[in-house]
């Protein structure tokens, strides 16, 4: 009997049954003992929201603008390392599902499939996730290639220059392409429509890394790759240096603190995303929206505001714009659908995050998301 999906979390229950195991982990588990990744949600669904009645809410709409592009709801799809192994052709399927459905997607430097074959597959481009290296010289590479994609927006991540160990990936051996390992064989019998379907896909390793990742022997686990390359000696004279390099939207993301908040928009952002890289780094920093209304505040609007890390539906993307977003972004919440049905599973993300916030705008009393303030909150 065909399973009905009414929320993100039967997407995420099917997901568990068709991915590989440590795929599957790799997307869904934190760092460390996880508290932060547990506050994230305890923190969302600790927040209360304000009924009213009597409001004459016919004629609502979720659409809204994110770094001046229109949008059907401020909701981005995050960028997220290795979507091409939870699905094959994941970036691919998931770009195509957010453009038609009028949301940004952002392709992650630590993508499966590379800028260029995913541009190939959109009708139009997406915002472009960088890493910085070591490798300089690599990095203003990666910064043309999307240029030359036509990228209107680059996010910078500033949260990730050293990893937080994920116990998981670990135990799990992850490594990309994954090792065949005698587990990994038997748990990939288990999956054969993830298995039939990475057959005929287009990548199976880092398609933006080709002759720069680790391929072969000696392959390294995910972790100790990026503990080699990514460079912690990254600073704001860097992220002014990319300012340079860069003629479209500049995006830092992984700000929990209003300090640094200040910092990036002096470097030159148009844009900040509010996040705790969704409790997968720094265990024991805040729940990204306990974070947010402080950051709000030191910014006054200089910067274009999102956030991210444990937002799973409509309910929670009000949460955010009432504490002072101007829009937000989905990592799991859209993985969980590419990982249980593809591009279809995108899709149906998607549609479950609009409906909820388009019904929880209602009961809120509000028709247009620019009225959304700290009055929809209890
Ligand atoms: C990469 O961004 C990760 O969180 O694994």
């Amino acid at each position: 009997m065909a399973r009905v999906v009414t929320c993100n979390e039967d997407l995420r229950l099917l997901a568990k049954r068709r991915a590989p195991r440590a795929i599957f982990d790799y997307v869904d588990r934190g760092s460390y003992d996880e508290l932060t990744i547990r506050d994230n949600r305890a923190a969302l669904d600790r927040i209360r929201l304000r009924q009213r009645v009597m409001v004459d809410v016919s004629a609502r709409s979720t659409a809204s603008t994110m770094l001046g592009q229109p949008v059907t709801m401020p909701v981005a799809l995050a960028p997220t390392g290795l979507t091409g192994l939870l699905h094959a052709n994941g970036e691919m399927l998931a770009a195509q599902a957010a453009a038609e459905f009028g949301v940004p997607f952002a392709l992650s430097t630590m993508s499966i499939l590379s800028i260029e074959q995913v541009r190939a597959a959109t009708r139009e481009p997406f915002w472009f996730q960088l890493y910085v290296m070591r490798d300089r010289g690599f990095v203003a590479e990666l910064i043309g290639r999307a240029v030359a994609a036509g990228c209107p927006a680059l996010i910078l991540t500033a949260d990730l220059q050293v990893q937080g160990q994920r116990h998981r990936d670990l135990k799990n051996g992850l490594t990309v392409p994954p090792k065949l390992t005698v587990a990994n064989l038997l748990d990939m019998a288990l999956k054969p429509r993830w298995a039939l379907g990475m057959l005929g896909a287009k990548g199976r390793s880092f398609g933006n890394l080709a002759g720069y990742a680790p391929t072969g022997r000696g392959l390294a686990t995910l972790s100790q790759w990026i503990a080699g390359q990514f460079d912690a000696s990254l600073d704001w004279a860097d992220v002014e240096w990319v300012r340079g390099r860069w003629p479209g939207k500049l995006i830092v993301k992984g700000i929990l603190d209003p300090d640094d908040a200040r910092h990036a928009v002096r470097a030159g952002a148009d844009a900040i995303v509010v996040s705790n890289h969704g409790g997968r780094q720094l265990d024991g920093a805040p729940a990204a929206i306990d974070a947010l209304p402080g950051i709000a505040d030191a910014l006054g609007g200089e910067a274009e505001l999102l956030c991210d890390s444990g937002v799973r539906s409509g309910q929670d993307v009000l949460k955010a714009l009432a504490l002072g977003a101007h829009g937000t972004m989905i990592g799991k919440a859209f993985l969980y659908g590419l990982g249980a049905m593809g591009k279809a599973g995108v899709t149906r993300a998607l549609e479950l995050i609009r409906n909820e916030l388009d019904v929880s705008m209602a009961l809120t009393g509000v028709s247009r998301l620019g009225d959304v303030d700290h009055n929809v909150l209890w």
